[in-house]
């Protein structure tokens, strides 16, 4: 029996009939999380309202999209602004790239004293503008270096930190199996595979079968990543690699209703349901970022929402024309007028004032 089925048997599922209950929850050191579904960071995707929106759709634990290190290190705004953490996005992991330990150390604290419970670290990126830099992806060539940079977080943080990293940097890499249980030795409370080279981008399958290798190969919680685009496809990636989570990016974007339906609610959204959600995502990135960056930064969200055969294609286009974010409100009022109140509802529930208050004093953030 390989140690995979040992850690399924050890969890009580009988591998006949594998049913991972996926809203069971589990672990990464003191921190529990109520299910076994994670929300991806994604750059340009993670903002708060993206995290708050997953938490209640069912994500155990949401992740900020990668904070630069350097960026914090130096006071950008920008980079601070990713430290706003809500009362209703905990348990919440923030996660940094760099390639300094001393640098990243200083960083975990703030994540830390920004209010994050867990400090992520980004070994995944494979795109050329971080790469060259010596962080992301790259570190997984260089495991002293990745070590070192763990260890300096882990000693400089209460709160676990994890791993997040893909397979290698080239096609059919397994440099992951190699330094994954290193990392743990330096002090990683979880790792997080996405189980691509870094070549591969997006392109081509996640092989979960890595993803069982490194279950058998460490003895704390690994979480996997890619692909994971259904309740099928996550509950046969939890029972044959005996992961103790699943991680949901793409699946996710603009449409919250992928993770509702992973934890088992298949239930298609109205068109008001889909109307209402975008509105109060809109709102919210605007408090978030301000309406100027969030005029920009939503223009992708359209499609995503209003696709998959919710509306008609020339809506979106519409959408994306229209000078300000009331027109985009007012647009989506008129085509699914029922939406005010699926929103009122939704406002209601949401904490309100100083519950979604911050950590940090409100002039930290970038805000515009
Ligand atoms: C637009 C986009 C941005 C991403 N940004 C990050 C990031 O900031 N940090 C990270 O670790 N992974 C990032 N990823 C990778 C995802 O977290 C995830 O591992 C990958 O998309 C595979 O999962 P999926 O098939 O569910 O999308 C990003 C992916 C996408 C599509």
């Amino acid at each position: 029996m390989t140690a995979v089925n040992v850690k399924l048997q050890f969890r009580g599922y009988d591998l006949a009939s594998v049913q991972v209950d996926l809203r069971e929850s589990w672990r990464i050191g003191p921190v529990e999380i109520p299910t076994r579904l994670v929300l991806a960071p994604m750059a340009g995707v993670s903002v708060q309202a993206f995290r708050r929106q997953g938490r209640r759709f069912g994500a155990g634990l949401v992740c900020s999209e990668m904070v630069s290190c350097a960026g914090l290190s130096h006071g950008n705004e920008r980079s601070l602004g990713y430290l706003r953490i809500a009362a209703d996005e905990h348990p919440l992991a923030v996660q940094i790239f760099g390639s300094k330990p001393g640098i990243m150390a200083e960083a975990a604290r703030m994540v830390e004293d920004a209010g994050a419970d867990l400090v992520d670290v980004n070994f995944g990126c494979p795109v050329r503008k971080v790469t060259k830099t010596g962080a992301g992806a790259t570190l997984l060539e260089e495991p002293d270096r990745a070590c070192a940079i763990v260890e300096a977080v882990a000693e400089a943080v209460a709160v676990p930190v994890s791993v997040k990293m893909r397979r290698g940097l080239h096609n059919g890499s397994r440099t992951c199996l190699e330094i994954g249980p290193k990392l743990v030795e330096a002090g990683a409370a979880s790792l997080t595979l996405h189980p691509r080279s870094a070549r591969q981008m997006y392109t081509g399958e996640a092989d979960h079968r890595l993803t069982a290798e490194l279950v058998e190969l460490v003895d704390v919680p690994v979480v996997a990543s890619g692909d994971i685009v259904s309740r099928a496809k996550a509950q046969t990636v939890l029972a044959t690699t005996g992961a103790e989570a699943v991680m949901v990016g793409r699946a996710a974007q603009g449409n919250p209703w992928a993770l509702r339906q992973i934890m088992g609610d298949e239930a298609e959204p109205s068109r008001e349901e889909v109307a209402a959600e975008l509105i109060l995502f809109i709102r919210e990135t605007v408090r978030e970022l301000g309406e100027h960056r969030a005029t920009g930064f939503l223009k992708k969200f359209y499609g995503w929402y209003l696709g998959r055969g919710r509306f008609p294609r020339p809506f979106k286009q519409e959408l994306v024309q229209l000078a300000t974010l009331e027109e985009v409100e007012q647009r989506l009022l008129a085509a699914a007028p029922g939406a005010r109140f699926v929103l009122e509802r939704l406002e209601d529930e949401l904490p309100q004032g100083d519950e979604v208050l911050l950590d940090l004093p409100i002039s930290i953030y970038g805000g515009g």
